[in-house]
């Protein structure tokens, strides 16, 4: 009897100590110490024991017995903390590593162009609007003096849309040119005027200094006695603003059909610094050291009166430009190719 229980003694201990998990540690402890377990049937064969040796024997089936309990606990502990430890060494954190930043996106450069001439043109009491993608022909060119099957509706490559024609103002086109929103800014009847309008404009074309779809800012200024000597001191001011006092701009005289007398406003390029060369072959963009960023004139006065406005009342000047072309003269973009803006490229659009 004695050696049984020393022996189940070293056996269950062992057993307690090597157990993996609380499972194993359970299944174990029903064994040893369980109502029907081992130690359970050793106190029964105690207890039928002969009077004499019966004290001795008890004694040592209780030593064992809160051994086996002792191992129990021990290794019931110990599995405890094991598990403890594991989480904890998953949630530790150094408070003292420098943090991570997230990922952080920027508007596109178009969307930032726009924004700053918005913003240079609020300084000076104009106020920026919006108009459709879609256009009727008579906002778009016959308002503005552009007859129908006038040859000068040529150079707009318009896109016409797929839709029934309104009787009194003729096809709907894709917005050629955000001229036409002079005639709904003057349509609105209220003067004077000081507009910009930044919207999307469509043409048929595509090449280096070309995309389909492309953005315009146009200013209107309608007043009384409004004169070229404003619309180049507005022009001037907008050149020095946004391109910094290095770049030079000229007025070429030009036609067009809505402004009288017409410019084409010119910008010394960034790209050859105005040379026209770049490692003495010629500017990729420019091809002579000047890039065309727009049109500009006076309100011609069949505009005016399209519109409803007394042109001996009022007189004004208006001007459109690129956004695109206007930011890739800007200093240091350097982006020889327009298409690019809209490949949606993420290392293009990241350098930015
Ligand atoms: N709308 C003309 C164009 O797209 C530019 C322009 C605007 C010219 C205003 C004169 C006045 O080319």
């Amino acid at each position: 009897m004695k050696d049984k229980l020393e022996q189940v003694k070293i056996e269950a201990v062992k057993a307690f100590a090597s157990a993996k998990d609380e499972t194993e540690l359970e299944a174990l402890e029903i064994k040893y110490l369980g109502r029907k377990g081992v130690l359970a049937a050793l106190m029964q064969g105690v207890a039928g024991l002969p009077g004499a040796e019966r004290p001795a024997m008890g004694k040592l089936a209780n030593d064992v017995k809160s051994a086996v309990g002792r191992a129990l606990a021990e290794r019931r502990k110990e599995l405890e903390s094991a598990k403890l430890g594991a989480i904890a060494d998953a949630e530790w954190m150094d408070l003292t590593v420098p943090g991570k930043r997230p990922p952080k996106g920027h508007v596109h450069i178009v969307t930032d162009a726009i924004a700053a001439v918005t913003e240079i043109f609020s300084r000076i009491g104009f106020t920026r609007v919006r108009y459709p993608e879609v256009e009727w022909d008579w906002y778009a060119f016959e308002a503005l003096n552009m007859p129908k099957d006038h040859p000068a509706r040529d150079e707009w490559e318009t896109f016409f849309m797929d839709a029934p024609e309104d009787p009194k103002l003729g096809k709907m086109v894709l917005t050629p040119h955000t001229s036409s929103g002079q005639i709904r800014e003057l349509k609105k009847g209220k003067l004077p005027i000081r507009m910009i309008n930044i919207s999307k404009t469509y043409r048929r074309q595509s090449d280096v200094t070309h995309v389909p779809m492309f953005h315009q800012f146009e200013g209107l200024m309608v007043d009384k006695d409004v004169s070229v000597t404003h619309l180049k001191g507005v022009l001037d001011f907008f050149a020095r603003e946004f391109f910094g006092r290095g770049r030079k701009t000229r007025l070429r005289p030009f036609h067009f059909r809505f402004t009288e007398p017409s410019f084409e406003i010119d910008i010394s390029c960034d790209i050859c610094g105005g040379t026209g060369q770049v490692n003495h072959a010629k500017c990729r963009v420019c091809k002579e050291g000047w890039l065309e960023l727009g049109g500009a004139g006076m309100v011609h006065p069949n505009v005016l009166k399209a519109c409803g406005v007394d042109p001996e009342k009022w007189s004004g000047f208006a001007f459109g430009w690129g956004v695109e072309r206007t930011m890739m003269m800007r200093e240091g973009v350097k982006i020889d190719d327009i298409r690019h803006l809209y490949r949606n490229d993420f290392r293009f659009l990241t350098q930015f």
